[in-house]
């Protein structure tokens, strides 16, 4: 432990003994002899806010952050004063305040500490900006891990390891490059079986050491602002991911064919191009759903402009495709060429919403289109006017939804690649520099670009994408990972990646699949498909100055097996549309890396290669050329080989086999996995039945099956169907019972249950009571049964 003399050697200053404790509802203010004061707010049982001042003031409370949804409220909340410290109990959990340090410490209701200060908070004055640079450190607890911080390219595990909250342009990174595009400081610790979390909401750079300069320290701190933490106590960690994601919010449900296949290059022009690409899918007949223009489609790269050489009739064009399936998504960027014959540069100027340096004079950038003048996201009155720049686009020119790219935002030919620190910001009324503001500015942009979309394809249901990203952002868009490379070891971090997103509150996330930059071979093409098509957001996309990247551009076998496994994610839509509902009512991440699936299981805590796709499906992507199989750890439980149905007693690792037309996917006992049958596109086919692949299992397991109109938003007047599954296996018996919601009439009648590792012959099926006749159940396959929609009870005994 460092000494306090060591502190202020170093500069640091710290606090010392209470004088003052106020309490105020569910806020507790502790106030030291020089001037710290603490101010400790319960927001649930298991939510504990802690903010720091120094000199007795705090900056106003303001984040973008935090959902104004946020679903808060506490039952407990009681202080205790002794001799050395205050204690505050809530229902989950005991904060103690020590009396002469400021220093806490959080445990359980079992007196188990689940996260203590070592030196707690500290700061040094910060003589070059003003204000302080505000630190936190913690003791690192024995055998704890660390999982989250959003996009960071490195082991999911992230102990020993130092990282940094800077959204940066980071072309081509590579493994352990810090920082990339997305600044979420919030992670989850592990220790002794019980998780916490902690989102430090600072949107200054941040940086998180844990465990790297000092093996017993984790610590975390900013360039300036508050000290701001929130600390979410689990134990289960999938309740902390969840509460951090109820705090900071979770997306609306998106259009059902923004989680389809979709296409993308930089770039697709002119149109006969663009027409000739979505013509190679149908040919092909590989289901996709969405076509991208990247800045060349634009006039000069000048936004909300197109280009008349290139795309003659933007409307005309985008109705064909429609009419074929395809929906066009385009690219908008945040610099906005100097140019006093464009009417967007004018209106922005003359209304003052650029972005000014210190002394006054604009905010200039290279970007694209040379030099141009920022708008200030961050003012309302500038997210308005950009929201509103969407109507013609959207409205009257039928454009389906909008990717926002270079948002960090980028600049070209200078060493920052952003904006200088001096830069001036609205922050909602809250002036201030590029040092506090830049982290937010691309959420800002995309929340603005959020709301005019969606404004503007009213009835239909928004779908944005971005590239930069604050904690906070998965709100108003989905997103991906940058500008990749189509190497290996790029497959391995967009894997990590994803995960990692998912943990950090961001589940509508993925890569470049193929990779940005950089050509791959068909076989690398091929598995990061076979990956790609598990993630959230499924895209391939490229710089567009190699060889084609489309899924026929690397031979018939490599387009068969890619075609097969789009198929596989369009068959099992409906699966995935449940994730995502999930994702956005209930705050469950997408995807879970084994730890977030099996933290009690220290063989999990490791592992980066397998993940669960939504909550049944375990996924093992194959990251190496040449590969027949690879070794991979199945968590505990059974699960059955999706390929074979063979069943795996989990618990250990194994070696299975994977050649290139396959990756290890197991589905868990006692599932049942929805799907629809392959389509081109969303919508394409009338559903006749829903099929429901249903694996048997020696005891319970339920599944959930959340349908709607795919679009619009009649589900929010319960216009939705929500059927709830519950399975229970015995020695000879298999019963299912459906469990239904909401008033959506789904256009199929029928349910057709594939059964899967039936352990015994048939004798009789009993469908509400009432026995079918056999002969009457049209088996198709061995184990097929069609049986009406609406029953309550399926009972199968056997022989
Ligand atoms: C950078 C983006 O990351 C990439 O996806 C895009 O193709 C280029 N900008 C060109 O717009």
């Amino acid at each position: 432990m460092i000494t306090n003399t060591e502190l202020e050697y170093k500069g640091n200053l710290y606090p010392n003994h209470i004088v003052d404790f106020k309490q105020d509802t569910n806020k507790l203010y502790f106030t030291t002899e020089n001037g710290v004061v603490l101010e400790i707010t319960v927001l649930r049982g298991s939510l504990i806010r802690f903010r720091y001042a120094t000199n007795y003031v705090f900056e106003p409370d303001f984040s973008y952050a935090i959902d104004p949804e946020a679903n808060l409220g506490y039952s407990k909340l009681e202080v205790i004063e002794n001799d050395t410290e205050y204690i505050i109990e809530t229902a989950r959990v005991h904060v103690l305040v020590d009396k002469k340090s400021l220093r806490t410490q959080i445990s359980d209701l079992e007196g188990h500490i689940i996260n203590e200060d070592e030196i707690g908070f500290h700061w040094e004055e910060n003589y070059e900006y003003g204000g302080n640079t505000v630190k936190m450190s913690k003791i690192t607890q024995t055998g704890e891990s660390f999982y989250g911080m959003g996009d960071k390219a490195t082991h999911s595990n992230l102990k020993g390891k130092r990282v940094e909250n800077w959204v940066t342009d980071q072309y081509a990174y590579g493994k352990d490059q810090d920082p990339l595009y997305k600044a979420i400081p919030f992670y989850t610790g592990l220790h002794k079986g019980k998780a916490y979390g902690i989102f430090f909401d600072n949107s200054f750079k941040t940086h998180f050491d844990f465990a790297h300069e000092r093996r017993n320290t984790t610590s975390f701190w900013a360039d300036g602002g508050d000290l701001n933490y929130y600390f979410f106590y689990g134990p289960e960690m999938s309740k902390v991911v969840s509460a951090y994601s109820n705090l900071t919010g979770t997306p609306e449900l998106p259009p059902m064919w923004a989680l389809g296949y979709h296409q993308s290059k930089w770039s697709y022009y002119p149109e006969s191009n663009v027409k000739e690409i979505a013509k190679g899918f149908r040919d092909q007949n590989i289901p996709c759903d969405a076509i991208y223009l990247d800045i060349d489609y634009m006039d000069g790269f000048r936004c909300f402009t197109w280009d008349k050489k290139l795309f003659s009739d933007p409307k005309r064009m985008i109705k064909e495709l429609e009419a074929d399936g395809f929906k066009t998504v385009v690219m908008i960027d945040p610099g906005i060429k100097i140019d006093r014959e464009y009417w967007i540069y004018r209106e922005a100027l003359e209304k003052g919403y650029f972005c000014r340096r210190g002394d006054g004079p604009l905010m200039t950038g290279k970007v694209w289109p040379g030099e141009c003048n920022f708008p200030d996201f961050t003012d309302p009155d500038v997210r308005e006017w950009w929201a509103e720049l969407y109507k013609e686009f959207m409205s009257d020119l039928g454009v389906h939804a909008v990717w926002n790219d270079m948002n960090e935002p980028a600049v070209m030919e200078v060493p920052s690649k952003t904006a200088p620190l001096d830069t001036r910001h609205n922050y909602d009324g809250h002036p201030c520099t590029h040092r506090k503001a830049h982290n937010v500015y691309g959420m800002q942009m995309v929340r603005a670009t959020y709301e005019g979309v969606k404004k503007y394809v009213y009835p239909n249901r928004p779908f944005v994408i971005t590239r930069a990203a604050y904690a906070g952002t998965q709100r108003y868009s989905s997103t991906w990972t940058g500008d990749n490379v189509a190497t290996w070891e790029h497959l391995w971090i967009a894997n990590v990646q994803m995960q990692r997103m998912c943990m950090s509150g961001y589940s509508f996330v993925g890569s470049d699949i193929g990779g940005f930059a950089e050509q791959p071979n068909g076989e690398l093409f091929a598995r990061w498909v076979q990956l790609g098509i598990f993630h959230p957001f499924c895209r391939v996309h490229s710089s567009g100055d190699h060889g084609d990247q489309e899924p026929w551009s690397f031979g018939t076998e490599i387009t068969d097996i890619v075609r097969k496994f789009i198929e596989i994610r369009y068959q099992l839509l409906p699966y995935l549309y449940t994730m995502f509902y999930k994702y956005s009512k209930e705050q469950r991440p997408m995807l879970q890396s084994l730890v977030l699936f099996d933290q009690e299981d220290v063989q999990t805590h490791f592992r980066t290669d397998e993940f669960i796709f939504g909550e049944q499906i375990l996924v093992c992507p194959v990251q190496e050329p040449n590969a027949q199989g690879r070794r991979m750890y199945i968590p505990r439980g059974k699960w059955y080989d999706f390929w074979t149905d063979e069943v795996s007693e989990g618990g250990k690792e194994r070696w299975v086999k994977a050649d290139l037309d396959s990756i290890p996917i197991f589905i868990k006992e006692g599932a049942i996995i929805p799907k629809y049958p392959v389509q081109q596109y969303v919508g394409e086919l009338e559903i006749k039945e829903l099929i429901l692949d249903t694996y048997f299992k020696l005891g319970t397991e339920s599944s959930e099956v959340y349908e709607d109109a795919q679009d619009g938003y009649d589900y929010k007047k319960g216009r939705y169907s929500l059927r709830n599954f519950k399975l229970t296996g015995k020695e000879k018996s298999l019963t299912v019972q459906q469990f239904k919601s909401g008033t959506f009439v789904t256009e199929y009648e029928t349910l057709k249950f594939n059964l899967h590792g039936l352990p015994f012959q048939i004798d009789k099926i009993e469908v509400d009571n009432e026995e079918v006749d056999l002969k009457s159940v049209k088996p198709n396959g061995s184990h097929s049964l069609f049986i009406d929609k609406n029953f309550t009870v399926l009972h199968i005994t056997g022989k």
